[in-house]
């Protein structure tokens, strides 16, 4: 069972006309790659659960002190093939070969399907992990809705889950330590000529929306002077965006709009807007933030609207554990990088000792149908994965 076959049965879940993925939480797709991870594991033997959260891990020995690798198996609207399902496939995979090779792990081990990292549905990423270490109050979580003003609690109970289990887990006391192999995200790998990395930081990111409102009018017969029209701060705000992260290098991201009423003869009575931003430290995260809004609420006056904002989730800068990093480098021969991409294990690096592994992206491209990885790579991926759960299990 390699990686790349592993890979192929998900090639037709949640597959989009333009030949990227939309696999977003609960949804047919995710549901389908669950019973897929589930049968999967089972196969091997593995003891398959699934936490309040819809979490699932697939166990290999149970008790204290366990390793836990994995990823998640959601994807962004119109992601790639390999952000998230990469790092659950190679760990079957590698728990396979270590299978068929006749090794036992001396402590337990998990294989982890972690629910809603992207937050492609309800907004907030790395849901699930949140959750299960408690980074999110759950009555928070629950009532956050999708597009369709679905809660999360409706959407999890349609699908047969209760939704008052959701919160922390209690399998977090059991794990002593976390690995997540990802492809990279950014393209720093493929000049250093290394097919895997070790990650070192993940930069702090927030997502902020802005809710700008004004009056809705005749698209003919309202004189320019006379409007009132939300999409003019609106657009400040994606040059501010843009202006500020630029003049510092770090990154600002306005990716989601919604506009209304949405019609091409009216000017629009109110656009709702999403920020994602990523700094180097916190201080510079608020520092550029505070401009972007300062901009956009000084458009928004001298248009005579108004604009809200609410700032929807911040994660903290993740340094991973120096002594994991370094043994794991050593271990792998590998460079170290950091990552400006949010993962599950930034939210466990703050309760277990957490590393991650990085497979060289040719191109770079992660969040859209051009993410790949050669098949070499994957394998030198898996291999390295297989060392580092030998080396800790
Ligand atoms: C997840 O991949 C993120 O960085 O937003
Ligand atoms: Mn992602
Ligand atoms: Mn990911």
């Amino acid at each position: 069972m390699s990686t790349t076959d592993l890979l192929a049965d998900l090639e037709t879940i949640g597959r989009t006309p333009g030949g990227g993925y939309t696999r977003l939480a609960w949804d047919p797709a995710t549901m389908a790659l669950r019973e897929w991870f589930a049968g999967q594991a089972a196969a091997l033997g593995l003891e398959v659960t699934e936490d309040g959260n819809g979490n699932q891990i697939a166990w290999w020995g149970t008790g204290p002190d366990a390793l836990l690798v994995g990823s998640h198996l959601d994807s962004v609207p119109e992601g790639g093939p390999l952000d998230g399902p990469l790092g659950v496939a190679s760990a079957l995979a590698a728990v396979a070969g270590l299978k068929a090779s006749g090794w036992t792990p001396s402590r337990p081990l998990g294989v982890v399907n972690f629910t809603d990292e992207e937050g492609g549905r309800f907004g907030i990423a790395c849901l699930g992990s949140r959750l299960a270490t408690g980074a999110i109050d759950p009555a928070i979580a629950l009532a956050l809705r999708d597009d369709s003003g679905t809660t999360l609690a409706e959407v999890m109970q349609a699908q047969g889950r209760d939704p008052r289990a959701a919160g922390p887990s209690a399998w977090l006391a059991d794990v002593s330590s976390y690995v997540e192999l990802h492809v990279e995200q950014g393209r720093w790998l493929a000049p250093h000529d290394a097919p895997v990395g070790v990650a070192s930081a993940i930069w702090p990111h927030g997502r902020y929306r802005f809710d700008f409102c004004g009056e809705g009018n005749h698209a003919g017969a309202t004189a320019m002077a006379d409007r009132h029209d939300p999409m003019l701060a609106y657009a400040a705000t994606v040059l501010a965006a843009r202006d500020l992260a630029t003049a510092t290098d770090q990154r600002a991201t306005l990716g989601r709009v919604r506009v209304e009423p949405g019609s091409t003869n009216s000017i629009p009575s109110r656009v709702t807007a999403w920020l994602d931003a990523r700094a180097f430290d916190h201080v510079a995260l608020t520092t550029m933030v505070a401009g972007i809004r300062a901009r956009a609420e000084a458009a928004a006056a001298s248009d005579g609207t108004t604009v809200g904002f609410t700032a929807e989730s911040e994660s903290d800068a993740v340094t991973f554990d120096p002594a994991l990093r370094h043994r794991l480098a050593a271990l792998l021969d590998a460079p170290v990088l950091a990552t400006g991409a949010g993962h599950d294990a930034g939210i466990l690096a703050a309760r277990v000792p957490t590393a991650m592994l990085f497979v060289r992206n040719p191109t770079g491209v992660s969040h859209a149908p051009q993410e790949s990885a050669e098949p070499e790579d994957i394998e030198a991926g898996t291999v390295a994965l297989s060392k580092v759960i030998e080396e800790l299990a």
